[in-house]
């Protein structure tokens, strides 16, 4: 037997028991004539005792050579600690040591084994075995097993069943890259792995399953970000027989569910916004609605005062930086170069102090007057004391920008606590988004999302304009969950491939098994997906999801512990049919 007990476990009450422990060595003090080792597991510390009266010689000397991470299990007694340690849940007592036995021995590790440690992350992930070890990462791979057996459970219970669908496919359409796998059998024809089990799930509900779920990785060659990975993990769900309005409120249910279970919070009803008004009021279509900085649309208070660059703008809009007027001349200076980044791509920023007085002092000052000043202010819901910012151009472009000025000045000011939960439904999306490279409208959630009931028709006239039975779920400025009612009747499926540019012979190749099943009885149906990577970050008060996945890849989409991607040898690439010809 390895051990009695495991590192978290033993408490005064065990006091004079015998134990057999096990684990990895965490600290040593060695002051000769007596020896502290702290031993760990994922359980907890130990403090183990090696005392040369009580010890024998032998495993005073085996001691001695103990190092850093080695292997060990002891035999010995619980005695009470004569220095107790409340920072430890076993800091009452330690181990009196009667026999040590080394069971592996370690190199000295690249980095600390500590909550703090001296490791960078490249490091870490090229050691992400070392770095499991370490109580903050172990802790957020429990907390994630923990959010997906509450996921599990409570969807179980609502009588969703989890069916496992395949990673070898056809590509399916959801805006990103496939990542393509050659088949041997099949010379010259490849799988693409699922970007997400949309088509699949949809054949679930043809083939009668009525309400299903799976915890599934999904796979898309796209650019990384912290939010971003190229394999993750999504909670895919489908249902038949519902509206959206049945799909809000399951999947809000489940979401409550968590918050309650996994940071024992009640939350009220989630508010609902469409998609044009937090494009309107937040610039954005997964607003943060922990703090206000609301967009106020300045056009009727700004234009018309012969400054050129508000004259020839469509959109001229602010916000009100509560406390903002503290900031200094040069703090101020920081903001603009901030905005001005390639990444942000602003022209510039108007501001304005709301002074103590109650007088305002503009960047602008030789066009606008105290009046237009106070009229800014009233928009913004500004108070004396703060500072309004004020971008203008072209909407859609102004809206980002501002959005993203209003989110780095709320992490700036710290108004994005991490432990207040802010949920909302963002509903109502456009079915169709224009993209400029290829001059035409793409599907913005994906290409089987059903229209609103009676818009079809303005397919022809006003593509644009269509709006989409599809709902996003945001939680504190993060998509963590986005879905639609699908179409569920060939005729519809087909004219929206040929809307989207696919030739029918493509449709077919394609999607031509989708449309089939359609003709067999598929019943209305619909369904969401949740990010649980994001869903476990964010519960866990963070936003970067490679904290919360065990073995991630970096930002070039490359697992550094196992060195992938690699090329794969001659042998290999010609039993594939495959022929290398990388330009130099
Ligand atoms: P969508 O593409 O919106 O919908 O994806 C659903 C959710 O998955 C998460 N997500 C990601 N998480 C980490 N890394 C990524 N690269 C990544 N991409 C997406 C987001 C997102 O909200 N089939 C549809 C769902 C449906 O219509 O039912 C779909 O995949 O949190």
């Amino acid at each position: 037997m390895y051990r009695t007990h495991n590192n978290g476990d033993l408490r005064l009450n065990h006091v004079a028991q015998n134990v057999v422990l096990s684990g990895w060595v965490q600290k040593i003090r060695n002051k000769g004539f007596m020896i502290w080792v702290d031993l760990r597991d994922r359980y907890g510390v130990t403090q183990l005792m090696f005392d040369a009266d009580r010890s024998t010689k032998q495993t005073m000397e085996a001691a001695s050579k103990l190092g850093r991470e080695f292997v060990i299990q002891v035999a010995g007694q619980v005695i009470e600690r004569e220095s107790k340690n409340p920072q430890l849940p076993t800091g009452d007592i330690e181990i009196l040591v009667e026999t040590l036995t080394i069971l592996n021995s370690a190199l000295t590790p690249p980095f600390t084994i500590e909550d703090q440690t001296d490791g960078g992350e490249d490091l870490r992930m090229k050691y992400r075995y070392l770095d499991i070890r370490r109580k903050p990462v172990r802790d957020n791979l429990v907390f994630r097993h923990k959010v997906s057996m509450t996921v599990r459970n409570y969807l179980s219970g609502q009588s969703f069943i989890e069916v496992e669908t395949p990673y070898l496919i056809k590509s399916t359409p959801e805006g990103a890259r496939d990542f393509v796998v050659p088949s041997r059998m099949n010379s010259g024809q490849f799988y693409a792995l699922p970007q997400s089990p949309q088509t699949f799930k949809q054949l679930l509900m043809v083939g009668g399953m009525d309400k299903y779920f799976q915890i599934v990785k999904c796979f898309r060659d796209e650019d990384l970000r912290a939010d971003r990975q190229p394999e993750f993990t999504q909670i895919d769900c489908e249902m038949a027989f519902v509206t959206q309005e049945d799909i809000l409120q399951t999947f809000e249910g489940l979401t409550r569910h968590l918050l309650k279970e996994i940071r024992g919070l009640d939350v009220a009803e989630f508010p609902r916004m469409t998609y044009d008004e937090a494009m309107e009021r937040y610039g954005n279509d997964k607003p943060d609605i922990r703090f206000g900085m609301e967009f106020a649309t300045l056009n009727s208070r700004a234009q018309h005062r012969n400054f050129g660059v508000f004259d020839q703008a469509e959109l001229i809009v602010g916000i009100a930086v509560p406390g903002g007027n503290a900031f200094s001349r040069k703090e101020i200076d920081q903001l603009i170069d901030w905005v001005k980044r390639p990444q942000v791509g602003a022209m510039g920023m108007v501001y304005c102090r709301c002074q103590e007085d109650g007088s305002f002092k503009s960047s602008v000052d030789k066009f606008f007057d105290q009046e237009d000043l106070s009229s800014w202010a009233e928009l913004t819901q500004a108070k004396t004391g703060d500072l309004i910012c004020v971008l203008s151009g072209q909407t859609d472009k102004v809206r980002a920008q501002l959005s993203a000025l209003r989110m780095e000045l709320a992490e700036r000011l710290g108004l994005r606590h991490a432990n207040e939960f802010a949920p909302l439904w963002v509903v109502d999306f456009p079915l169709l988004e224009w993209d400029e490279d290829s001059q035409r409208y793409h599907a913005m959630h994906h290409p089987f999302t059903a229209p609103k009931p009676g818009q079809l028709a303005l397919l022809e006239t006003d593509p644009g304009a269509v709006k989409a039975n599809a709902y996003d779920l945001v939680l504190n400025g993060n998509e963590i969950g986005g879905g639609s009612i699908r179409i569920h009747d060939k005729g519809t499926q087909s004219k929206m491939f040929d809307y989207l540019g696919f030739t029918p012979e493509e449709a077919q190749a394609q999607f031509g098994f989708l449309m089939e099943a359609f003709q067999f009885g598929a019943p209305p149906h619909g369904g969401i997906a949740f990010g649980l990577d994001r869903l476990v970050a964010i519960l866990g008060g963070q936003e970067t999801i490679r904290d919360f996945i065990a073995f991630p890849k970096n930002n070039a989409g490359r697992d550094v512990m196992i060195d992938a991607p690699a090329p794969i040898d001659n042998d290999q690439l010609s039993e594939l049919n495959l022929r290398l010809d990388l330009k130099p």
